[in-house]
């Protein structure tokens, strides 16, 4: 995944989302959210509604997937939007009880566990980053820690499976001298990227590392977590004072080039995890320095990412030039947030309130189509814009209002089990431990090289530069 390279410009979406809040056509709200009867009701519209933009189940078809990849002509989404697809179905059943989705869910995150079991399939190396793995390993975290139905006995297990993406990650041969730490984005050394370091693919491999130091108690876990942390803050990825978190930087510029454009993911998963290590220290003199690390993430989400109270995609929502990528992050945000509710018990009243507020102008908009209850992702003008318009399909947009409102349910599910409080899946310290890094089967093609070349130039243009030219009413 790439947030940069994967930008869609789209010049006169501007113009078209203007005439949209010039002329709001009054539609009647579809959704209702007000009590927990309704919330599931609206999730289960949400879910089902979603779902349609999956084909993996149907014959034929690869099970695990989104339509896919762009790159191939195949559909707007790449890999790991299959993976956060998952994740989001994963909690949808533990949040509302619904479990329709289950084997759905069960079979796309096994088939896509790759011939070492570690999410590294062949077929996706030719744009296998550190954090399209991540997102994977992730919703097998969060399948261990909600309790998700364990696999067949002969098959990979949740646990096993993030510690496989973990060790995948931690192997010294993945790591390197240069910038002073930290991973790269990507894993096979000929992909476009793989000099870039960034801090969704730090920030994913922390966030496993804290969430399986709390799950299992061991502390080669949370040393990880310590580390890549200070690594993204000594780098200067997150602002000293403001807690603004950055994009990343390359490695021949020993990562000074840092490219400020700020996605509301990063910041959220950095918070996610340090909730899991406040929890996790709670007790001991460490603890103090997460708490730390929570106000000022929170604070700072609030800030940047939702004015007024509402989700917004700060660096391409106000231009219109949200990549399909991006036009999924509200609703992993608003996952993630839920969860630290529930584990930064401090925060919990101001995280709930912020979410309900959110999730009102989340559904509010979603009047669309012929049913008249498609989402769109613009949540903070109250109108449904069409997602054509940012030509996608839709499914991010969909996906983040159905995690928006199934999230509101989150006072009445259980915080996220460890091994002593309920969860049960198997784990196998040696998952992951035992592949090498692949290359691409295929040779680069001029498709990848120009997709290297657009992020060079974006990446020369300055933080919030990048998408000046898109300008907003030509
Ligand atoms: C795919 O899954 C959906 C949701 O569970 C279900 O409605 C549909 O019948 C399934 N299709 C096939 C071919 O199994
Ligand atoms: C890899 O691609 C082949 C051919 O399209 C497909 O049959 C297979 O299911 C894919 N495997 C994964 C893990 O996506
Ligand atoms: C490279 O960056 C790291 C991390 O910021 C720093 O510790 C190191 O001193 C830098 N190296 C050089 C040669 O500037
Ligand atoms: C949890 O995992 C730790 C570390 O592997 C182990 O020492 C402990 O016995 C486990 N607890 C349970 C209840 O399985
Ligand atoms: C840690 O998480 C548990 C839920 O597993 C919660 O009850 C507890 O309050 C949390 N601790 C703190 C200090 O917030
Ligand atoms: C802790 O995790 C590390 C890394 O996976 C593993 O090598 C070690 O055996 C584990 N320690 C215990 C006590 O289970």
């Amino acid at each position: 995944m790439a947030a940069l390279l994967r930008s869609s410009p789209a010049s006169w979406l501007g113009g078209l989302l203007a005439a949209a809040y010039l002329f709001p056509t009054a539609q009647a709200i579809y959704y209702n959210i007000d009590t927990p009867d309704q919330i599931r009701q609206s999730a289960r519209t949400l879910a089902y509604d979603m779902m349609l933009f999956y084909k993996g189940n149907q014959s034929g078809q690869i099970p695990g997937i989104l339509p896919g990849p762009p790159t191939e002509h195949l559909g707007d989404y790449y890999w790991w939007e299959g993976g956060a697809m998952m994740g989001t179905y994963i909690d949808y059943w533990h949040l509302t009880g619904d479990d329709s989705y289950n084997a759905v869910v069960t079979q796309g995150m096994l088939h896509q566990v790759g011939e070492d079991q570690d999410y590294q399939p062949e077929n996706h190396t030719a744009s296998l980053g550190n954090d399209d793995q991540g997102f994977w390993g992730m919703s097998a975290m969060l399948a261990a820690e909600v309790g998700f139905p364990d696999p067949p006995p002969d098959q990979p297990q949740w646990l096993a499976l993030a510690q496989a993406v973990f060790n995948t990650q931690a192997d010294p041969a993945r790591h390197d001298e240069y910038c002073g730490g930290g991973l790269r984005w990507q894993i096979p050394r000929l992909n476009a990227g793989f000099n870039y370091k960034n801090t969704i693919a730090n920030a994913c491999f922390f966030n496993l590392g804290a969430r399986l130091a709390r799950y299992t108690g061991n502390q080669t876990y949370s040393d990880w977590a310590n580390k890549q942390f200070d690594w993204l803050y000594n780098v200067g990825y997150i602002h000293p004072t403001e807690y603004r978190v950055f994009d990343g930087g390359h490695i021949e510029e020993n990562c000074t080039d840092i490219n400020k454009a700020q996605f509301s993911y990063n910041a959220a998963l950095l918070l996610h995890g340090s909730a899991f290590m406040y929890n996790y220290t709670d007790g001991t003199p460490e603890q103090d320095k997460w708490k730390n690390r929570i106000d000022k993430l929170l604070w700072s989400i609030k800030r940047d990412f939702f004015p007024d109270g509402i989700a917004f995609e700060m660096p391409c929502e106000g231009h219109g030039g949200c990549s399909p990528d991006m036009l999924s992050f509200k609703g992993y945000v608003h996952r993630w947030l839920a969860v630290v509710s529930q584990i930064a018990w401090y925060k919990r009243t101001e995280i709930l309130d912020l979410l309900a507020g959110s999730t009102k102008a989340a559904v509010a908009q979603c009047t669309g189509g012929e049913t008249g209850r498609r989402c769109g992702f613009y949540w903070s003008k109250g109108v449904y814009v069409d997602p054509a318009v940012d030509k996608t399909s839709g499914a991010g947009e969909a996906m983040n209002v159905l995690a928006a409102v199934s999230s509101l349910l989150i006072e009445e599910t259980k915080p996220p089990h460890t091994n002593e409080t309920g969860g049960t899946s198997k784990g196998d310290y040696a998952a992951g431990t035992h592949t090498t890094i692949k290359e691409p089967l295929r040779p680069i093609t001029a498709g990848d090289r120009a997709g290297a070349a657009i992020l060079t130039i974006l990446i020369l243009a300055s933080g919030m530069g990048m998408f000046g030219y898109m300008s907003f009413g030509d």
